[in-house]
């Protein structure tokens, strides 16, 4: 029997290979769907189609679920729908049956998900907890007769832990009361006054709300009209507490597009109090979650206890529709674990990428007492043909620069410059750049750390590189498409630049 499939086998592939398909599509076989040029190996791209903002990102019965924005029969922006993937790590995901429909209210923008345990929504059944998503419904009929109520608020539920999902009979259960951009609710619940919260974004300001049951809603208070980035409009708020030396900080994060510190789309971010009905900032300074050009909409997951994970989209409104992936479009940033650390008396977010992250490393590599001056770091650990992490220490911050380099004259370059006390990215020559004219820069974010000496932890993606600066206390993501992978890592200082320890790891494809 066993023969006999084999046999069956090697005639399907015999007779595969003699048709006259392009080369490239052959290649697009099941086993290789993940190896088109530019897809990224640890990072979260849907099979095929559009994909933007992260959505109902929720923990639940040792599942992370990540919902996406998300248009199946295209690789630009369209209807959307709620895409849907499935992980225990948040690093190995598994997509899922599309979650949500566009329907008569609208298509499914961008939106929460939260564990009703106590079923204040009635919506559980038989003593099952009911998963609850908040969603935007968006009216495109509405929006091109020119009316202005076209974003309402909507739930659906799941009683098989996120599998399937239903509509809620009574959508959309928060009507719109006259604002053009009216959209993407972040729930969550308020223990103190066992009531929901959601935090919208309402145009330029953040609007709170709250609720005994997820179905009815009033309005507590607005945020922020006159405070932070006002470039463009706000978009993808998230609210959540944080413990610093026992002490509790609300953090308030915003998308803005455009107006994003690179162009475009970003996300900042507010420290401050929440009371359950007013948010109030503790600084007005504008600051942001991320000086790259590509972390955009991102938000936390909800029930990770203290632990707050973020996960962001990794494209930017300026040219997501138009960069040169054929297949698929767009991927997630890796998970981040965010901190709160004091830097010169204010309260300032870090991120740093989940240590579920840590197993995908392989090979790894110490090297101690490097010369930053001019290091091929190539020389000792070879060619790089995938994904790779570098982590390290130096005791004494210096003008630095990394250059990663193909055979194509090709170069993507990281690094620090002293006299301004910046970090930055340059994907200035970091290949295919053609498709917009804004898409070949240097992105630059300051140094917030005072300390001395430097950590410093970079993922390097086919298609993307995260720097983690100082612990994460700036960080800066940028996508970037070259014609060939990176393969060579050289490190250059104009003065001494002594690295202390250096980590190198492969990363396997998650
Ligand atoms: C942010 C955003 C959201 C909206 C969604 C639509 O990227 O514009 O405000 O809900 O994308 O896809």
């Amino acid at each position: 029997m066993k023969k006999l499939i084999a046999l069956l086998l090697s005639i399907t592939f015999f007779l595969m290979g003699c048709n006259n398909a392009p080369q490239k599509e052959t290649q697009i076989t099941p086993a290789g769907l993940y190896n088109e040029p530019h897809r990224p190996q640890v990072h979260f791209s849907p099979k095929e189609k559009w994909m933007n903002d992260p959505n109902g990102l929720v923990f639940y019965a040792g599942q992370y679920h990540l919902f996406f924005q998300y248009y199946p029969d295209s690789t630009v922006w369209g209807p959307m729908h709620w895409g849907h993937a499935t992980s225990t790590d948040m690093i190995s995901w598994k997509e899922q049956p599309i979650a949500l429909y566009p329907d008569s209210l609208g298509y499914i923008f961008s939106g929460s998900a939260v564990v009703d345990s106590a079923n204040t929504s009635g919506l559980g059944k038989d003593a099952v907890v009911p998963l609850v998503a908040i969603f935007t419904h968006h009216n495109a009929a509405g929006e091109k007769s020119g009316s202005k109520t076209y974003q309402n608020q909507s739930l659906a539920y799941s009683l098989d832990s996120g599998k399937t999902w239903q509509k809620y009979a009574g959508n959309p259960v928060l009507k719109n009361p006259g604002i053009t951009d009216f959209r993407d609710p972040k729930v969550s619940w308020y223990p103190a006054e066992k009531k929901w919260i959601m935090t919208l974004a309402t145009k330029d300001c953040i609007s709170f709300y709250s609720s005994p049951n997820l179905k009815n809603w009033v309005k507590e208070s607005e945020f922020g009209e006159t405070l932070g980035a006002h470039g463009g409009v706000w978009e993808c708020p998230d609210l959540f507490p944080m413990e610093y030396e026992g002490k509790t900080i609300w953090v308030l994060l915003v998308s803005i597009n455009p107006g994003g510190p690179g162009g475009g789309s970003a996300t900042q971010y507010f420290t401050g109090n929440f009371d359950g009905k007013t948010f109030t900032p503790f600084q007005t300074a504008t600051r942001w979650i991320d000086y790259g050009s590509d972390n955009y909409a991102g938000v936390t997951w909800s029930n990770t206890g203290k632990r707050k994970i973020f996960l962001g989209w990794m494209s930017n409104w300026l040219y997501a529709n138009v960069v040169p992936t054929e297949k698929w479009r767009s991927a997630m940033t890796v998970p981040r674990e965010l901190k709160l650390e004091k830097v010169a008396g204010n309260y300032v977010l870090a991120s740093y990428p989940v240590k579920e992250m840590d197993k995908l490393q392989e090979d790894k590599r110490i090297i101690n007492d490097i010369d930053g001056k001019n290091y091929d770091l190539s020389k000792e650990v070879g060619q790089i043909t995938g994904p790779v992490q570098l982590h390290f220490v130096a005791p004494q911050l210096n003008s630095f620069n990394i250059v990663f380099a193909n055979s194509k004259g090709e170069q993507l370059i990281a690094g620090y410059d002293q006299a301004k006390n910046e970090y930055y990215i340059d994907r200035s020559k970091a290949g295919d750049a053609k498709f917009d004219a804004r898409f070949a820069a240097r992105h630059t974010g300051p140094r917030l750390s005072t300390s001395k000496d430097l950590l410093l932890t970079i993922v390097l993606d086919n298609a993307s590189i995260e720097m983690f600066a100082d612990n994460g206390l700036t960080t800066m993501t940028d996508i970037f498409f070259p014609s060939e992978i990176f393969s060579t890592v050289k490190i250059n200082s104009p003065s001494d630049f002594p690295i202390q320890q250096l980590e190198f790891s492969k990363l396997k494809r998650s």
